[in-house]
């Protein structure tokens, strides 16, 4: 049975950071000390994680960042950050079901959002409603979600 764990960085315990650098080493190659130095140092308190637990083991994860975008003619616009989107076994659909409850959240709650992504992975975020709105040289896609008629730039922090 899936559940959906939704922590506030500033409520984070030390046994959920080891659970969430555990899904993120078997999705990203680095020691568990390097993963939680990289998330100690760049969320902030009111942050968010999302854990998705099957059957009580911590299977999928991502955060959720408050940011803003530049939109031409608006000044800047509070959008949710979507990162470090990963889990433990790839292709068994866990990562769609994450991401639906997600997007899921966006649409009843009206939120607007974006995501960095490879070109590899734009059919599975465009399947929750993100659109490309811009290609980087190094080939990284920006998706907004919530902001098609909003042409935008992001020129924040990582996440
Ligand atoms: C990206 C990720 C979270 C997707 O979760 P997942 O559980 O593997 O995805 P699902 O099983 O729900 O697959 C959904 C669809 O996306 C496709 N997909 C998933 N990962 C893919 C990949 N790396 N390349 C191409 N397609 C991929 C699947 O083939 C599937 O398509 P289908 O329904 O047409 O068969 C997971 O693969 C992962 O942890 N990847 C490593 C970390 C990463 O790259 N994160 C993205 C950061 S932007």
């Amino acid at each position: 049975m899936d559940s959906f764990l939704f922590v506030k960085h500033r409520d984070l315990t030390e046994d959920l950071l080891t659970s969430i650098c555990l899904i993120k080493a078997s999705a990203w190659d680095y020691p568990i000390e390097e993963h939680k130095r990289w998330i100690l140092e760049n969320l902030k308190d009111s942050d968010i994680h999302v854990i998705l637990e099957v059957d009580g083991n911590p299977m999928a994860y991502l955060n959720l960042v408050r940011t803003q975008v530049k939109v031409n003619n608006h000044g800047y616009v509070d959008v949710i950050g979507v990162g470090n989107v990963c889990c433990k076994s790839k292709n068994n659909g866990i990562g769609s079901r994450l991401m639906k409850v997600v997007s899921n959240y966006f649409l009843a709650n009206d939120l607007k959002a974006i995501l960095f992504c490879g070109q590899r992975l734009l059919t599975f975020y465009k399947s929750f409603g993100f659109m490309v709105s811009a290609i980087f040289e190094d080939g990284k896609h920006l998706l907004g979600f919530n902001l098609e008629d909003m042409p935008f730039q992001y020129e924040g922090e990582n996440f």
